[in-house]
């Protein structure tokens, strides 16, 4: 499991005036804590484990920007940013579990980066993706890449759509370490790796 540690969430908020935060995958909201330390004017976070969310709401019950969204990614971030306003934001997209165990078909990402592609904000917002063994097989140090040719033709789509559709606008960055992340950077940002 990668880290939005990983990047520097501070500085970018601060340095590029982002407003929003918005994660899948909530898990134990160790990513909101990090996100939380920056001046997100409001941040999002979405998970489909009820237990989970509320354990969430619970650690972040002290913090009104946060907000815990219960359900499946696809159907929770159109409210996610239905709340926000244009403003730069913040993506990290980290809901990486198949709706059915082990087939590769039901992944969340392909869905999700459809409907942030669509955030009217994007141009100027950073889209962040954990997880790059699932979706591309060169450089990763971690993770078992699906064998079948037929569902690795799947899985490799959706970083090379997005990466194809927003390339008057971001740059895409991949790294190798931890299980592998890809970055969609906005052009005018001075980040040249990630
Ligand atoms: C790798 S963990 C997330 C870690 C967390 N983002 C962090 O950085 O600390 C993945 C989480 O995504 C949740 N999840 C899986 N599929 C989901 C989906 N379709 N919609 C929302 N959450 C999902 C899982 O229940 C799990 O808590």
């Amino acid at each position: 499991m990668g880290s939005l540690s990983h990047f520097p969430v501070e500085f970018w908020a601060r340095q590029y005036g982002l407003h929003h935060f918005v994660e899948t995958g909530t898990y134990l909201g160790d990513a909101v804590a990090v996100a939380a330390r920056a001046p997100f004017r409001t941040l999002w976070t979405v998970e489909v484990d009820p237990v989970m969310a509320v354990a969430a709401r619970r650690r972040f019950a002290d913090d009104p920007r946060v907000q815990v969204l219960v359900g499946e990614s696809t159907e929770q971030l159109p409210v996610a940013l239905a709340g926000m306003d244009g403003a730069p934001a913040m993506f990290w997209l980290d809901a990486h579990y198949p709706k059915i165990p082990g087939d590769w078909t039901t992944l969340p990402l392909p869905a999700e980066l459809d409907l942030v592609a669509a955030y009217s904000g994007l141009a100027q917002s950073v889209v962040l993706t954990d997880d790059r063994w699932i979706y591309e097989d060169d450089q990763v140090l971690a993770g078992v890449f699906p064998e079948d040719h037929h569902v690795r033709d799947l899985v490799t789509q959706p970083l090379k759509a997005m990466e194809a559709r927003l390339v008057t606008t971001h740059r895409t960055l991949r790294s190798p370490v931890e299980q592998g992340y890809a970055a969609f950077i906005p052009l005018a940002w001075d980040v040249e790796a990630i």
